[in-house]
């Protein structure tokens, strides 16, 4: 039978484990990526369409969150992992890719060589670049890309939340709103609408035409 209160009580836990859960992801963020976090680089991600809907910027925080938030569930499973690893692989993978249209001449070239270009990215920004951060970074795009597969129980994670949060950048679309970005994907699908609209237009105005021709006879 229905238990009103339980089901609230419920509600109400899922909605506090969730914010806490939120505020770990960050903690954990920031605790191991501020260098990444705080960088010019990740700033102008932002501005770099992604995935259709999305950007390269709001596309690595979520990979980051879906990242860590698979850690936090693989420990309940008593499965520990690498979480400071995860973090950098996760911020640095897709940084490469920034400046896409100038560097690479293809878009099979850009998914073969954008890895090997973010790695070079993270070393930069991340001095102490560990061996596994960089085979995390360098792999994640299997098994697209001719990537070789993730060595690491790490490398899986950030190739899984990768390929998981690109399908939702692309069937869903993201929210722009506050990056200042007004994407090509945006235009094209304001450019479609607007010629379905002049189309509707001239068979309304041709119905209008043949009644008032109707009328007249
Ligand atoms: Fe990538
Ligand atoms: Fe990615």
């Amino acid at each position: 039978m229905r238990n009103p209160y339980y089901e609230s009580s419920l509600k109400k836990r899922i909605k506090a484990d969730r914010q806490n859960r939120r505020k770990r992801i960050e903690k954990d963020m920031e605790k191991y990526g501020s260098e990444i976090l705080n960088s010019e680089e990740l700033k102008d991600a932002f501005g770099q369409t992604h995935h259709l809907w999305s950007t390269v910027g709001e596309h690595t925080l979520r990979v980051a969150a879906s990242s860590i938030m698979i850690c936090y569930a693989l420990r309940k499973l008593n499965i520990p992992t690498n979480i400071p690893a995860v973090v950098v692989g996760s911020l640095c993978h897709d940084l490469g890719i920034l400046g896409r249209d100038e560097k690479y001449s293809s878009k099979k070239e850009c998914s073969v060589e954008h890895p090997r270009d973010s790695v070079d990215v993270a070393r930069h920004l991340v001095p102490e670049l560990t061996d596994e951060s960089a085979e995390i970074i360098e792999r994640h795009m299997w098994p697209a890309g001719g990537s070789k597969a993730p060595n690491t129980k790490e490398g899986m994670i950030v190739s899984i939340a990768d390929k998981y949060v690109a399908v939702k950048d692309l069937i869903k679309g993201s929210d722009l709103k506050g990056t200042g970005v007004r994407n090509t994907a945006h235009r094209q699908h304001e450019r479609v609408s607007n010629q379905l609209q002049e189309k509707i237009e001239k068979v309304r105005e041709s119905i209008t035409d043949t009644e008032e021709k109707n009328n007249a006879e």
